[in-house]
């Protein structure tokens, strides 16, 4: 019988579990995953949110549950990986999706400044990798997705702990996927451009909190003219990769740092 085209994309019978999965790219990795027959873990900060995003998904037809998880703290991403294996019988692809900028001149960063930029973007995603393997290793493997950024090709001013701290998580993924090969895990980093997400907004506030419509239009020429296609991302082109890299369409795929960044990092 002829192969369907899209077969291998399928993560019928897998589960998921997602990190920051009530907003952006970690809500349409979700979405997407779901859609392909993972049943899907959403962790999040933001419990609502990640509730909200489970109840689309069950609208749509698919199977999922939501989490509080502040992935800062150890404890609670185990308890969320656990809500996995309890609740599905096992975890097949994590998705360590949470993280938030961190602003401010290298100079001027204080303990506290460094601290909360390293217990999220870093910690939280090593937190991530470290409970995923405990699941995978004895239990036939899986794939590991961590978060990184475009930051980590070029450099700007005024984001130096987001910069560093994603460039870290690079180098975690391409560490510990020779360290957990042998167990048939996968790991695997993706670095997005420039997404629309409401990350992308975090500079380009008013004082009273409303969008500043200018600077963000600014923003969105400055992204595009990075791009030689005149591209911004969607959430959902960042979900697409994920979904290649976690299904067996991606089964060649480990150790590597995965772009999909509408060419943003080719102008330099
Ligand atoms: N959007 C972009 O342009 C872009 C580019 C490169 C990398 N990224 C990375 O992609 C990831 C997702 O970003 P996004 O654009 O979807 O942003 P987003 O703000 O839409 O989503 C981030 C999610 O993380 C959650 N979160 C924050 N702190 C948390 C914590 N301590 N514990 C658990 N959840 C927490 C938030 O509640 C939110 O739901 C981030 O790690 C970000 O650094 C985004």
């Amino acid at each position: 019988m002829k192969a369907d085209a899209l077969d291998a994309f399928r993560l019928d019978g897998k589960v998921a579990v997602i990190t920051g999965a009530a907003s952006g790219i970690g809500e349409a990795t979700a979405e997407l995953f779901a859609a392909a027959g993972a049943k899907v873990v959403c962790g999040d900060l933001d419990v609502e949110g990640a509730e909200n995003t489970v109840k689309r998904i069950r609208e749509d037809g698919g199977e999922a549950t939501a989490q509080a998880c502040n992935v800062t703290s150890r404890d609670e991403v185990e308890a969320l990986v656990a809500r996995a294996v309890d609740a599905y019988g096992g975890l097949d692809i994590i998705a360590n999706i949470a993280g938030a900028m961190f602003p401010g001149l290298i100079e001027d960063l204080t303990d506290q400044d460094i601290d909360a930029g390293i217990n999220l973007n870093l910690k939280g995603v090593l937190y991530g990798c470290q409970a995923a393997v405990k699941a995978m290793k004895d239990d036939g493997g899986g794939v590991i997705l961590n978060i990184s950024s475009g930051a980590i090709d070029l450099a700007y001013e005024g984001i130096g702990v987001y910069a560093f701290t994603k460039a870290a998580v690079a180098m975690l993924g391409r560490t510990m996927a020779l360290e957990v090969g042998r167990y048939g895990i996968r790991v695997c980093t993706l670095a997005p451009g420039s997404t629309l997400t409401p990350f992308t907004t975090w500079r380009l506030h008013n004082d009273d909190g409303t969008l500043n419509q200018e600077a963000y239009d600014e923003f969105l020429d400055y992204a595009r003219d990075l791009s030689p296609i005149g591209a911004l991302g969607e959430s959902i082109d960042q979900a697409y990769l994920m979904l290649y890299l976690a299904s067996d369409a991606g089964k060649f795929a480990t150790g590597n740092v995965f772009r999909s960044n509408g060419g943003q990092t080719t102008t330099f």
